[in-house]
């Protein structure tokens, strides 16, 4: 979309014309809409702001399907965390804070750069909880005036485009990235139970596959991150119960422990070298006292080859943590060895010229052959070994 108004059309150059044609070009503008009666339900951002969605509508013969995609952006695990967070950038506390994302690679409009959702119902699901939306806590703290209402949040939004045409969609996707793709993964179930078994829903997560393991100096140091959040936010009613009926509720919120247990279709896309996963979990300051890995974690060309050999320790230690999904034939996974973290949100990654391949499919194709059952999806990259810049 074009948008640039007449009078600054004469005014400049055709140099800039250009210029500015190629900035915007593909780029739809898509604004927020705030969901005011979720406060009235307690589905409240940490501050107490209510909750938003970006919806693009549906054309030609997408107008009966809808993509929900589930917007990332780490947790809150303390409340001086959970206080910062009201006041972050995207307005990841705050949906006064909110200002739009763009809509690119899975959400884009353009066929040839997002050649099957791109005329679906698309929305990005704000995110303003810090919990991948699974807290209900009743109190509020008069002291730090924070709501941990993730869980409600993701009912109310729901029901809003549930409203507005969702329940009568003939093909629903439920998408994410990071903490986004995680939740994707949590609210799989119960999302599909919303819908009569006539409607083909399905779930991904990309880079939201957060494995349990221990980090470089041989702890599981981020277990205890998790068990916060999900202290912090009362998280567990909101996890698959019969997961958190054999594990701690921490646990539950780990794909690996989870996954067994949810019936709906899985698709997972990660990169088996996630920058986050080896930023916050395999290599966190805490492990590394030294600060070794710190150059290495940011920059692949700054790895010796030692740091490298435990790179590659981690990625086969990711492959063990997402075995389970390989266990069911309706999941499916694609698995690279890009040195990146949320791939289906860039227009580069889930679809472009160089776009890493799998089976001589991009992300993007990959994907929609799975959703439509066109042919299993199920591809680990055994060609590149190495973590590598795609
Ligand atoms: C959206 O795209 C525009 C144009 O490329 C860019 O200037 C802006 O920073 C992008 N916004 C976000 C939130 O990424
Ligand atoms: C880890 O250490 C690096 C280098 O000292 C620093 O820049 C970074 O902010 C630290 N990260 C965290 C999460 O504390
Ligand atoms: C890979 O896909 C391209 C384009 O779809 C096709 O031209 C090519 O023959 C395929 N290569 C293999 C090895 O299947």
């Amino acid at each position: 979309m074009i948008n640039v108004r007449s009078n600054e059309w004469v005014k400049c150059t055709v140099i800039m014309c250009i210029m500015m044609f190629l900035k915007t070009e593909g780029l739809e503008e898509v604004g927020i809409t705030i969901i005011q009666s979720g406060i009235a339900k307690g589905a409240v951002c940490l501050d107490g702001s209510p909750p938003a969605y970006q919806l693009a509508k549906g054309f030609g013969d997408g107008v009966s399907n809808w993509l929900v995609h589930i917007q990332g952006g780490g947790w809150c695990n303390s409340v001086q965390d959970c206080v910062s967070r009201k006041t972050l950038i995207y307005g990841l506390g705050s949906s006064k804070l909110m200002t739009p994302l763009n809509f690119t690679g899975i959400l884009s409009n353009e066929k040839e750069q997002n050649p099957i959702f791109y005329n679906w119902n698309r929305v990005i699901m704000r995110y303003c909880d810090g919990s991948s939306f699974t807290g209900d806590v009743e109190e509020v703290d008069p002291a730090t005036s924070l709501y941990f209402r993730g869980a409600r949040i993701f009912n109310v939004i729901v029901e809003e485009l549930m409203n507005i045409g969702m329940k009568d969609a003939q093909n629903v996707f439920l998408s994410g990235c990071s903490a986004g793709g995680l939740a994707s993964i949590l609210h799989c179930d119960k999302f599909r139970g919303l819908f009569p078994t006539s409607t083909r829903v399905k779930c991904i997560a990309d880079a939201g596959y957060f494995p349990h393991m221990k980090d470089l100096s041989g702890q599981y140091s981020f277990e205890t991150f998790y068990d916060q959040l999900v202290t912090l936010h009362g998280s567990a009613k909101y996890l698959p119960s019969e997961c958190t009926s054999n594990m701690a509720p921490g646990l539950c919120f780990y794909p690996q422990f989870v996954v067994p247990y949810i019936k709906t279709p899985i698709f997972v896309l990660n990169s088996a070298y996630d920058t986050w996963q080896i930023s916050y979990i395999f290599a966190p300051n805490e492990s590394d006292p030294h600060g070794e890995f710190t150059k290495c974690k940011t920059d692949l060309n700054q790895c010796s080859t030692v740091q490298l050999q435990r790179l590659q320790d981690f990625r086969a230690e990711f492959l063990d943590s997402i075995s389970v999904v390989g266990k069911s034939s309706s999941n499916g996974m694609f698995i690279n060895t890009c040195f990146a973290h949320c791939q289906s949100e860039s227009q580069q990654a889930w679809s472009g010229n160089d776009a890493s391949k799998l089976d001589n499919k991009t992300i993007a194709e990959g994907v929609g052959d799975w959703f439509f059952d066109k042919s299993e999806f199920r591809k680990i990259d055994n060609e590149h070994i190495l973590p590598h810049y795609c």
